[in-house]
């Protein structure tokens, strides 16, 4: 069900895009060229053209898409991987091969028709590889996610939390796929993630069966009121840098659920809580004042965490979660809490009574 071998290939190629081209190199070798060609292909889909293209490793031509095109585009495997991963500054200048230059039946007349439309093939391949990335109010538009636009207007606090990780080789955990009973519908948001973030491993969890296609994306059946289960999913799958509670909403599942996987994220990480609404609405197990036993009651607490070494009170406990606890941002309907160790000394002692 935790399917640990799915990245085998996937997490060391992404953590090596940005690296110097020795490594990368290195890298593509030991996980073998076929495997990374097969990954970059995954990538990139369909290309919008009649275009066929190969690509190279290490002196020989290790794959291409299989058709009958005149238009042959050849790259560099470890630079149309620096290509696809990497931003702007690891672009490589892209050297494309052109077809070997044979005359061929017909003469020279011929071989000029045949290379005419060769700039549009090449095109195509070079928008396949650098895909624009847009902002994440246009993904959720574009996959379907009510994060903006419907129900909620979440993108512009995620854009504004996420922006410094977005290019980096994150692993992402979102609670709740969608679709509720339906397990052939669902996955929006994945998809959404998986695009945002260009080099970033998606797993989406669900008490219900999904099966979301994506060359980034891994799908996994489970109860987030499942302390257990939840605790062994982030050592197989995890540390994530990310993990979002978009699942029932339910006051007691969303506390569960934050003990058990706040400890798997990442230092620097975020963890995030949607839908705080149902905090206040006692048919979801929350309360009309938001107080203690509640999601946003819970949240609340940590902001006392946060100034622990300030505290007297000894209700607000010193436990793993409140000594890791660098930041709180509050929005409307959502909590971003950011991973990270909490140790600053207080104030001085006769401070305290100088006031
Ligand atoms: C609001 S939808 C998720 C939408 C999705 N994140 C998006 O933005 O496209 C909530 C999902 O949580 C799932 N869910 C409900 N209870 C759950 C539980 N106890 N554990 C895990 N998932 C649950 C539901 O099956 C449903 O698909």
């Amino acid at each position: 069900m935790l399917d640990t071998a799915r990245w085998s290939v996937l997490a060391p190629l992404l953590q090596a895009t940005t690296a110097g081209r020795d490594l990368l190199d290195d890298t593509i070798r030991r996980l073998g060229p076929d495997a990374v060609v097969a990954a970059v292909l995954a990538e990139i889909g369909e290309i919008e053209h009649d275009v066929r293209l190969d690509l190279a490793f290490a002196g020989s031509v290790t794959s291409c898409l299989a058709t009958a095109s005149d238009h042959v585009v050849c790259l560099d495997l470890a630079d149309a991987v620096r290509t696809l991963y990497g931003t702007e500054q690891h672009w490589p200048s892209l050297a494309v091969r052109t077809p070997a230059a044979e005359l061929g039946e017909g003469g020279m007349g011929a071989w000029f028709h045949r290379r005419k439309g060769y700039p549009e093939a090449v095109d195509a391949v070079l928008s396949a590889l650098r895909p624009h990335r847009e902002d994440l109010g246009t993904l959720a538009v574009r996959f379907g996610s009510d994060k903006w636009g419907d129900l909620h207007w979440y993108t512009q606090h995620y854009e504004r939390h996420f922006a410094r990780l977005r290019t980096k080789p994150v692993k992402v955990l979102e609670i709740g796929i969608g679709g509720y009973d339906d397990p052939a519908s669902g996955g929006a948001s994945l998809r959404m993630w998986q695009r945002y973030f260009q080099r970033g491993l998606v797993h989406g969890l669900d008490v219900v069966a999904k099966t979301v296609a994506g060359p980034r994306i891994m799908t996994v059946r489970g109860d987030q009121s499942d302390a257990g289960f939840l605790d062994l999913l982030g050592s197989r799958l995890g540390p994530f840098d990310v993990v979002i509670d978009d699942g029932s909403h339910r006051n007691d599942h969303v506390q569960t659920s934050f003990h058990a996987l706040f400890p798997h994220v990442r230092a620097g990480g975020l963890y995030v809580v949607e839908d705080l609404q149902t905090a206040y609405w006692p048919s979801w197990g929350g309360a009309a004042d938001g107080g203690p036993g509640t999601s946003i009651g819970m949240l609340k607490s940590f902001v006392d965490g946060l100034n622990l070494a300030e505290v007297e009170d000894p209700r607000v406990d010193g436990g793993y979660v409140q000594r890791n606890i660098s930041g709180i941002s509050f929005h409307h309907n959502i909590a971003f809490v950011e991973k990270g160790l909490n140790a600053e000394e207080g104030g001085p002692e006769f401070l305290r009574t100088l006031g």
